[in-house]
């Protein structure tokens, strides 16, 4: 349960999280890999309803990453088997708990059935302003950089200008660029790594590792993160003294 002054604790606007320890946690318990990724989804629930519960604007999930079309086939298709149905099972709830999904990534390299089921799903939430979950899948920090880096290039040999490429142009090509940088990234089951998520979006983001495995992640871990995140002191390259000044 919710310690009674967890409440009390200002959340971050923006909270993305690398999901990892599924396959440890069933080893862990003599199951196949399988069970982890099963259990896994009852987390993705539960983040999902703190979130929203917490007042949190935008939380990102890395779902599934470039790299990961290089495991085994079976592990592959099961993965991509409990994505189609958590979203037919789940985007009910999704739209109740007024929840607007997204999914980035290199969606064109999914299934068929899974890409109209992410379609339903992001238009059957459309309007919802809750929380804004984006879901990345068959996503990768390089592919985006690279994607938006073609998107400019193009605009600017149209238009003959390279100043048309500046920081500011370049973040708005992203895939992501419905959502504000992310203040608190959590990665659980012990790795201290980025694995290419959000690469240019976590410029200035607060990087919180828990050794804790991704099944068990609940509400009372994500307040421990979220009171980590509290005590912080964002800088953004400043000094101490000059932190309230525009
Ligand atoms: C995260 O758990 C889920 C995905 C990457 C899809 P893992 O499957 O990476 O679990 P571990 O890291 O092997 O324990
Ligand atoms: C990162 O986890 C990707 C996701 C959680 C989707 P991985 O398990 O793929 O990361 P590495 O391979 O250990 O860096
Ligand atoms: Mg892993």
């Amino acid at each position: 349960m919710n310690s009674p002054n967890s409440d009390a604790v200002v959340p971050p606007r923006h909270v993305a999280v690398i999901m990892d320890g599924n396959g440890r946690w069933a080893t862990a318990r003599h199951l196949p890999r399988a069970a982890g990724h099963s259990r896994g989804v009852e987390a993705v629930r539960s983040t999902i309803e703190t979130c929203a519960r917490r007042g949190v604007e935008y939380l990102t999930l890395f779902a599934f990453s470039s790299e990961n079309w290089r495991r085994p086939a079976d592990e592959v298709s099961l993965l991509m088997r409990l994505f189609v149905s958590s979203l037919q099972r789940e985007v009910g709830r999704l739209v109740e708990n007024g929840v607007r999904m997204r999914v980035v990534g290199q969606v064109d390299s999914l299934e068929p059935e899974l890409r109209r089921l992410i379609r339903d799903a992001e238009d059957r939430t459309e309007g919802n302003e809750r929380l804004n979950l984006t879901v990345c899948a068959s996503y990768g920090g390089r592919w985006d950089i690279v994607q938006a880096a073609r998107a400019l290039a193009k605009r600017a040999a149209r238009e003959g200008n390279l100043s048309a490429i500046d920081e500011q142009r370049f973040a708005a090509e992203l895939a992501p660029a419905f959502a504000p940088d992310p203040d608190l990234l959590i990665r659980t089951g012990g790795e201290r790594r980025i694995s290419n998520f959000l690469l240019w979006q976590m410029a200035y983001t607060e990087l919180y590792f828990t050794d804790v495995l991704w099944p068990d992640f609940d509400a009372d871990q994500l307040e421990i993160a979220f009171g980590w995140f509290a005590r912080r002191e964002r800088r953004f390259g400043r000094v101490e003294s000059t932190l309230s000044r525009p």
